[in-house]
C-alpha cells in the first residue's frame, strides 16, 4: 500500500509539470487515435462515461462532445490540469462534461455510476492493477463497457525490456502488459473481451546515459522485440504494439 502511494506521488510529480505544456500536448495527440477510440465504442448509447488518467481531456472532451446526452466525468491525480480542464468546459459553455481530482487508488463514486469507462495511455500508471479492474468492475452497470487503450508488452520480453526502460524516466510507470496478461486480468475479474484493435506507436527517450546503459546491456533479440536502436545517443522505440480493447462487465 506504502509502495502503491509512494508510485501513486512520483507519477503525480511528474505529470504535474508536463500536463498542460502545448509539446506535452503535441506528443499525445494523435488524431488517427483517436478517432480509433472514438469508434470503438460508437455502436452504443451511454448515459455516464468514465475517463480515468484524463490528463488535459484528450479523449474526454470529444467523448462529451459525440455523446451529448452522456455525462462524462474525466478523473486524474494531477489537480492543476483538473482546474484547467473545468476552467475550459465552462468557456466553452459544455453541459455534460466534468472534471475531478482523486488520490489514484481508490476511485471516489457509487457502485454501478457508469455504463461506459474509457483510459488511455494510463493504464500502466494503476498500481495494484487487480484492485483496479475490481473497482472498475464495481462501478459499471452490468453490460457496461471498458475500453483499455494502451502500449503492449510484447509477449516474448520475458526480462522486462521495455518497462526497465520506461522506469528510468520515474514517472510513476508500473508496467506494461501484454494481450495474454491483459485478456487473463479482465476475464479473471468478471469480464468478456470485446472488440480489439492493434495500433503501434514509436517514441525517444530522453538523452540520458541510463538509457544507453540499458540499450548496451541487451541482446539484439531483446533489442529486435520493439526494434531499439540508439540513434547518436537517443535510444528509441520504434514499434511497439498498443491495444485498444473493449471489455465487457459480465
Ligand atoms: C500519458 S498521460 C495520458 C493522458 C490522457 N489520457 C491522454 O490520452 O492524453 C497519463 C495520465 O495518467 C495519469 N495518472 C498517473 N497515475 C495515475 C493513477 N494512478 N490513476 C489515474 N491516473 C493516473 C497522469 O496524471 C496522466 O494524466
Amino acid at each position: 500500500m506504502n509502495n502503491d502511494i509512494e508510485k501513486v506521488k512520483q507519477a503525480k510529480k511528474s505529470f504535474d509539470h508536463i500536463l498542460d505544456s502545448k509539446k506535452y500536448a503535441d506528443i499525445i495527440k494523435d488524431d488517427g487515435h483517436l478517432s480509433l477510440l472514438l469508434s470503438l465504442v460508437e455502436d452504443s448509447k451511454y448515459d455516464r462515461i468514465l475517463d480515468i488518467g484524463t490528463g488535459n481531456g484528450y479523449l474526454a472532451f470529444p467523448l462529451a462532445e459525440k455523446f451529448p446526452t452522456a455525462s462524462v466525468c474525466g478523473i486524474d491525480i494531477t489537480e492543476t490540469i483538473i482546474g484547467k480542464n473545468n476552467q475550459s468546459v465552462k468557456e466553452r459553455g459544455i453541459s455534460n462534461l466534468i472534471f475531478k481530482d482523486f488520490d489514484g487508488l481508490k476511485y471516489p463514486f457509487d457502485d454501478e455510476s457508469f455504463d461506459l469507462i474509457v483510459t488511455r495511455y494510463a493504464f500502466h500508471h494503476f498500481p495494484n492493477i487487480e484492485n483496479a479492474i475490481c473497482q472498475m468492475n464495481k462501478l459499471l452497470v452490468s453490460g457496461g463497457r471498458v475500453l483499455i487503450s494502451d502500449p503492449l508488452k510484447n509477449e516474448e520480453d520475458d526480462g522486462g525490456i521495455i518497462d526497465s526502460l520506461m522506469q528510468v524516466k520515474q514517472d510513476g510507470h508500473i508496467q506494461f502488459y501484454s494481450l495474454n496478461e491483459l485478456d487473463e486480468l479482465f476475464m479473471s475479474n468478471g469480464f468478456v473481451k470485446g472488440n480489439q484493435i492493434i495500433t503501434s506507436m514509436k517514441f525517444p527517450f530522453a538523452q540520458q546515459p541510463e538509457y544507453i546503459n540499458i540499450y548496451n546491456g541487451i541482446s539484439d533479440q531483446d533489442r529486435d522485440l520493439y526494434q531499439i536502436t540508439n540513434e547518436n545517443g537517443v535510444v528509441w522505440v520504434n514499434h511497439i504494439n498498443v491495444g485498444n480493447t473493449i471489455f465487457v462487465k459480465i
